[in-house]
């Protein structure tokens, strides 16, 4: 499911900076839920309009994915939800500690080969980093199709400070507090289980 570039996706987000956040502005917004890896924003918009009190960022490092969410929002008029376009991982650890309500990664790249697994965003690294942003009680939700990642990431994670709250082998999707991503529709629509884990930080 790789997207096709698309041209009018880098003037699109320049020219939409209301619905933007430069990554140097990130600690201006107090209490937010992070997307990481948001894609062409499904999930994002559908809990902002769901959830009108919270406020939601996501990040994104595809300019064409990043277009698309910056479209949902402009033409959906979503005032809760703004966009990051750039790679977490220079801008995790530019966020303030202990200022993340909750992180949602759903459905990240797998990067299968051992050489790539500091890619993941279950590795160590990015996992010490969100127990550095989030705030103490805060959750983790970690949404996948892939079976393999699923139990890489519940090992790195059960020997982590995080406290494990649900391992989930067979998500129904039934959650108030969550929202079909394209990918999950993708695989749900295929049959394929989806795992989720949810962790607390302490
Ligand atoms: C497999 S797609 C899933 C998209 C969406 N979350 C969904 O479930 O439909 C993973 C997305 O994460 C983004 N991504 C991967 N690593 C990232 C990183 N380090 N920083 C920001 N985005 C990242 C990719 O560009 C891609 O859009």
């Amino acid at each position: 499911m790789r997207t096709k570039y698309k041209p009018w996706a880098k003037p699109y987000i320049e020219e939409h900076t209301e619905v933007m956040c430069p990554f140097d502005m990130m600690n201006s917004y107090k209490d937010y839920y992070l997307e990481i890896g948001s894609g062409k924003g499904q999930f994002l918009v559908n809990m902002a309009k769901n959830h009108p009190d919270c406020f939601f960022i996501g990040m994104e490092r595809n300019v064409t994915c990043a277009g698309f969410t910056a479209k949902k929002l402009v033409e959906q008029e979503i005032n809760n939800a703004k966009l990051v376009y750039a790679n977490a991982e220079q801008v995790l650890p530019l966020i303030n500690e202990g200022s993340v309500n909750g992180i949602f990664l759903n459905f990240s790249d797998p990067w299968p080969k051992k050489r790539h697994a500091k890619r993941r965003l279950t590795s160590d690294s990015f996992l010490n980093q969100y127990l550095r942003i989030l705030k103490k009680g805060a959750k983790l939700i970690f949404k996948t199709d892939n079976y393999d990642l699923f139990t890489y990431s519940l090992e790195l994670l059960e020997n982590s400070s995080f406290k494990l709250v649900e391992a989930n082998y067979s998500y129904d999707g039934k959650d108030n507090f969550d929202e079909i991503t394209e990918y999950e529709a993708d695989f749900r629509s295929q049959g394929q289980p989806i795992y989720r884990l949810i962790l607390e930080k302490l």
